[in-house]
C-alpha cells in the first residue's frame, strides 16, 4: 500500500477524507497530524482522535501541532463547521491518548527514518505543519515522495475573501514555502472540489448503508450542507478534503495541469490567492499539478463504495 500521513483540522469535509482513507486497502495511514484551522488546534487534535475511534483504528498515532500560522493570527471557520468543528450527531469523547510528540516533530523523524520516497502527505488543512517541517528540517524535502492536498483556487475565485480559498488564506507563507519547496506537488482547488458537491440522492446513499458510520456522515453532510444552502442557495456542500484522498485512489478521476502556482502573500486584496499560470504566460517553472475538473459520479461512486465498508 502506498503510505501516508495526513495533516488535517477536522472538520466534516476532513472527516470524510480520513474514513475514506482507513476504508482503502491501497493506503497505510501512518500517522494523523493536527494543526489549527477550521476551528483551534485543541479542538482539531481532538476530533482527529474521535474520528480514529470511529473508525475503530486505535492503531493510528494522532499528533498535535502547530496551534497558530507561522506569521499571523488564526482565522476560524466556525460559521461553516459548526463551534466543534465536527457539529452535527452526538460524538463520543474520545479516549485515544494524544501523542506527546510534537506533530513536526513526527514528520521530521518519520521523513528521515523511513526510505527516502517512500511517504506521501495529504495536507487537508492550512499548511502550517508542513512549512514549518521544510524550514526546520530542509533536508526531509527529497525524502517526500510527493504532496497532495486541498487548497486554493482559480477560476472558481474565493470562499473566504473574494480571491482566497480557506486554507492557503489562513498561512500563505506556509503556502509559499510549501510551493517553493520542490516538492512534486498535486493541488485540489475549489476548481474541482467544488464539483464534489452532495445532493440528496448522494446523501441518502450514506443513510442506506445501515452502517453507524453511513449514519454519522450523512448527519455531519446535513450540517454543513446548511451554509452552503444559506449563502449560496446550492442543493449541497462541497467534499473538499475526500478529493485528495479520492487522488491517491484513482487519479484518473481527476484533470489538471503541471503549471506554475505562486502564492500571494502581500496582496492589497488578494492575500493568499494562488496565481495559477494555467495558460502558461509566464515564464516562471511549474511546481505543481494543478486540478481543474473531475467526474463527480465516478467520485462519489467511489467514496459511498468504500464508506460503506466501514
Ligand atoms: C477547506 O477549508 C476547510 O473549511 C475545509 O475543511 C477544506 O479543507 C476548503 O476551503
Ligand atoms: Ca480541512
Amino acid at each position: 500500500p502506498r503510505r501516508i500521513i495526513i495533516d488535517t483540522d477536522p472538520g466534516q469535509d476532513d472527516a470524510v477524507a480520513i474514513l475514506l482513507a482507513l476504508a482503502s486497502p491501497e493506503l497505510e495511514v501512518l500517522g494523523i497530524t493536527a494543526v489549527a484551522g477550521n476551528v483551534p488546534l485543541r479542538l482539531t487534535e481532538r476530533n482527529a482522535r474521535i474520528l480514529c475511534e470511529i473508525a475503530g483504528r486505535t492503531d493510528i498515532p494522532v499528533f498535535a501541532g502547530c496551534d497558530a500560522p507561522l506569521a499571523r493570527p488564526l482565522v476560524t471557520a466556525e460559521h461553516v463547521h459548526g463551534k466543534t468543528g465536527l457539529d452535527g450527531p452526538a460524538l463520543p469523547d474520545p479516549t485515544l491518548p494524544l501523542q506527546e510528540r510534537h506533530a513536526v516533530d513526527y514528520l521530521i523523524e518519520t521523513l528521515r527514518s523511513e526510505p527516502a520516497g517512500s511517504i506521501t502527505l495529504c495536507p487537508l488543512g492550512p499548511l502550517t505543519n508542513i512549512a514549518a517541517m521544510l524550514q526546520r528540517a530542509p533536508d526531509v524535502a527529497p525524502r517526500i515522495r510527493e504532496i497532495v492536498l486541498m487548497g486554493g483556487a482559480y477560476f472558481e475565485v474565493g470562499n473566504i475573501t473574494p480571491t482566497a480559498e480557506f486554507n492557503i488564506f489562513v498561512d500563505p507563507e506556509a503556502a509559499a514555502i510549501v510551493f517553493g519547496a520542490g516538492v512534486p506537488l498535486v493541488v485540489m482547488p475549489l476548481d474541482v472540489t467544488h464539483k464534489a458537491v452532495t445532493d440528496r440522492a448522494r446523501v441518502a446513499r450514506f443513510r442506506e448503508m445501515g452502517t453507524r458510520i453511513g449514519e454519522l456522515v450523512e448527519e455531519w453532510m446535513d450540517f454543513f450542507e446548511r451554509f452552503d444552502r444559506e449563502k449560496y442557495g446550492s442543493e449541497g456542500a462541497p467534499l473538499h478534503d475526500p478529493c485528495v484522498i479520492a487522488y491517491l485512489l484513482n487519479p484518473d478521476l481527476f484533470l489538471g495541469r503541471h503549471i506554475n502556482v505562486e502564492i500571494e502573500t502581500e496582496g492589497r486584496f488578494t492575500t493568499g490567492m494562488t496565481v495559477a499560470d494555467w495558460w502558461r504566460v509566464s515564464d516562471r517553472t511549474p511546481n505543481a499539478l494543478f486540478m481543474r475538473d473531475l467526474d463527480a459520479d465516478g467520485f462519489f461512486a467511489l467514496l459511498t463504495e468504500r464508506i460503506a465498508r466501514l
